[in-house]
């Protein structure tokens, strides 16, 4: 992939990308626009070090890529004056962290964000690692029977599953239909969209045969091959692709403190 105006350093061979060359603290080019668009595409999942943002720096950031999704269930996270930006933090206090079981975010949703763009300024000395795996790749290796078995199915994806146990007050719990394969609308390439944190059920088939499928699935999906773990620093920034990528937080630093700010970005109804 040729880049005019950053520079791309692939994390794995098949996910990830530290992005070089751009100063967030400030208004991009539309060459860096265009570039960042391309190497959000090819890599998934793009890294940023170094870049001491403030909550307009942020946003303007995820505009770049489309309006910005305020969730209903980060609500009680949300800070005070711009509703836009969840805080996430986590200290010895911390009884559960985001996203500690494999997911793409929200997808619960009827349709779910495009993506999001997390921002740490206090990381632990060691660990919290954030895992991102490749749901293209894992479709592709999939073999044909498999995917011609999954071709057209649609599956269940449910909040319960993942907020059941720390649904705050009033909290809304959506509960979606979606296809098994996916469309990504950017690529036009084909992905895995089924995650443990959120589907519950293959429609149209009983509830074995889906929970065995499921449980393959889920296996083959987090297979190391896929995925590239990122190690934060003070003032990192990852943009995750949430149409064609999963992740997991690794919360293996309690009690020490990580924390910071993301923001989601629009996304359109999965096909
Ligand atoms: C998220 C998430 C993982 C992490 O913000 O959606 O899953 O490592 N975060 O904080
Ligand atoms: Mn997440």
């Amino acid at each position: 992939m040729e880049y005019s105006s950053i520079t791309v350093t692939p994390l794995t061979p098949g996910i990830g990308g530290v992005i070089s060359g751009v100063d967030l603290t400030q208004p991009l080019s539309n060459a860096q626009v265009d570039d960042l668009h391309k190497a959000l595409d090819d890599r998934l999942v793009i890294f940023f070090r170094d870049q001491q943002i403030d909550h307009e720096d942020h946003k303007r950031f995820a505009n770049y890529f489309g309006g910005i999704h305020i969730a209903p269930s980060t609500k009680p996270w949300q800070v005070p004056g711009h509703p836009e930006v969840t805080k996430m933090h986590a200290d010895g206090d911390s009884k559960f962290v985001a996203g500690e079981d494999w997911h793409t975010d929200m997808s619960c949703d009827e349709a779910p964000p495009l993506g999001s763009v997390l921002y740490l300024h206090t990381i632990p000395p060691v660990g919290g690692d954030t895992i991102f795996a490749n749901m293209y790749d894992a479709y592709e290796a999939l073999s044909d029977r498999m995917k011609a078995y999954l071709e057209g199915m649609t599956a269940i994806h449910d909040s319960r599953q993942a907020f059941g146990d720390i649904t705050p007050d009033g909290m809304e719990l959506p509960r979606s239909s979606h296809p098994v394969i996916r469309t990504h609308p950017s690529t036009g390439r084909k992905s895995l969209y089924v995650n443990r944190g959120f589907t519950t059920k293959l429609e149209g088939v009983s509830r074995a045969e889906s929970d065995a499928v499921l449980a393959f699935l889920f296996d083959h999906l987090q297979h190391p091959i896929y995925q590239c773990r990122f190690a934060w620093q003070p003032h990192s920034i990852a943009f995750w692709d949430n149409r064609c990528s999963q992740h997991v937080a690794t919360w293996d630093y309690f009690p020490q403190v990580r924390s910071g700010y993301r923001i989601q970005i629009l996304g359109d109804r999965p096909f």
